[in-house]
């Protein structure tokens, strides 16, 4: 079965209690179970992680790298300004590997810091404003 990495950034922990009108009600455990299931019905071998801290994001993104895994990254609010993030992510592509960049609500339609993007400009795709919709779609894309 393939292997897809699904990598959370900052704050995703905290779905279903933050901001629901923005973000919707199911919290993290639930949309990982959601993600995993929808990988599995698209013959994807789907490991759902969430962390706050960017080093352990950036280490996540090189273990693809090595192990040849596509990607699926929600980067939070890292999207916006962490060029660390970018790297790393600018790795994954540019080793002939794909990543998409996800979001639950569409960050376009929001506040002006959240229109830029420095992870679009090295992803493979964009998928945004579909909630948890967002990542059937970008597992979708990569099946
Ligand atoms: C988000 C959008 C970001 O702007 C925000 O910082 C997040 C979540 C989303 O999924 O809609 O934490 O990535």
């Amino acid at each position: 079965m393939t292997r897809v990495l699904v990598l959370n950034g900052p704050n995703l922990g905290r779905l279903g209690v933050r901001e629901p009108e923005v973000y919707g009600s199911a919290t993290f455990t639930e949309l990982a179970a959601q993600v995993a299931a929808w990988g599995s019905d698209l013959g994807l071998e789907v490991d759902v992680r969430q962390t706050d801290d960017e080093s352990e994001l950036v280490g996540w993104l090189h273990e693809a790298v090595d192990a040849r895994t596509d990607v699926v990254l929600n980067p939070a609010a890292f999207t916006h300004y962490s060029y660390a993030l970018r790297d790393a992510a600018a790795q994954v592509t540019k080793g002939g590997l794909r990543l998409v960049e996800v979001h639950l609500s569409n960050p376009a339609a929001r506040e002006e810091f959240r229109h830029n993007s420095v992870i679009g400009g090295v992803a493979t795709g964009t998928v945004a404003g579909f909630g948890v919709g967002s990542y059937r779609l970008a597992l979708e894309a990569l099946a």
